[in-house]
């Protein structure tokens, strides 16, 4: 899939399919992370793949705004550094790779904001010094069910030309 396409078409996914992700596909979501450019680079970052379905059940205990976690495919727990000053926009850039990547391979993901993080990091043996960006479900999903309709802001009011006030005539 061409890049404007993935953009253009990628949409947070809630609802999966019962299908497992083989070892390929996974590694190929999480090395599009590992080549995220950072600050410095720092890459002030590491992932956890999590595949085994009691644990992904498990997780949805503690990932307040996305039990669908239990349902998908596989999950990566994206961990930030909280020493390294733009951990969380550089962290963020390791997510957006990821979930790009995948939505090209027709796996669907959302971002879970809310997550008992001090219950997830003792389930899954995860050492104080790192922080938890996020928890990132992967899976397939219907494509009859995804809506085509992006739900932003008009370019008039994001947009401007030279400087700020002066809008872009197409
Ligand atoms: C930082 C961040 C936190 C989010 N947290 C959640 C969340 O906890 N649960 C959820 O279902 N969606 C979450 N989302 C998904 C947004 O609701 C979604 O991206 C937004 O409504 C736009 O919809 P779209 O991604 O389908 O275009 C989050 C997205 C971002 C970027």
């Amino acid at each position: 899939m061409e890049v404007f396409e993935c953009v253009s078409t990628l949409s947070s996914i809630r609802v999966y399919e019962d299908r497992e992700a083989d070892m390929e596909t996974i590694q190929r979501v999480i090395e599009a992370g590992r080549l995220a450019p950072s600050a410095h680079n720092d890459q002030p970052w590491q992932f956890i793949i999590i595949n085994e379905r009691d644990r992904l059940q498990q997780m949805a205990k503690y990932c307040i705004s996305g039990s669908f976690i239990s349902k998908v495919s596989f999950a990566v727990v994206v961990l930030t550094d909280p020493r390294s000053k733009w951990r969380e926009i550089d962290t963020t850039r390791a997510v957006q790779n990821m979930v790009l990547t995948a939505w090209s391979m027709k796996l669907g993901s959302c971002w879970i904001g809310r997550l008992n993080e001090e219950e997830i990091k003792k389930y899954l043996n995860i050492p104080a010094k790192w922080d938890i960006l996020t928890v990132l479900p992967f899976g397939y999903f219907n494509e009859n069910i995804v809506s085509h309709t992006k739900l932003r802001k008009s370019p008039e009011e994001v947009f401007h030309l030279n400087q700020y006030g002066t809008k872009i005539n197409k």
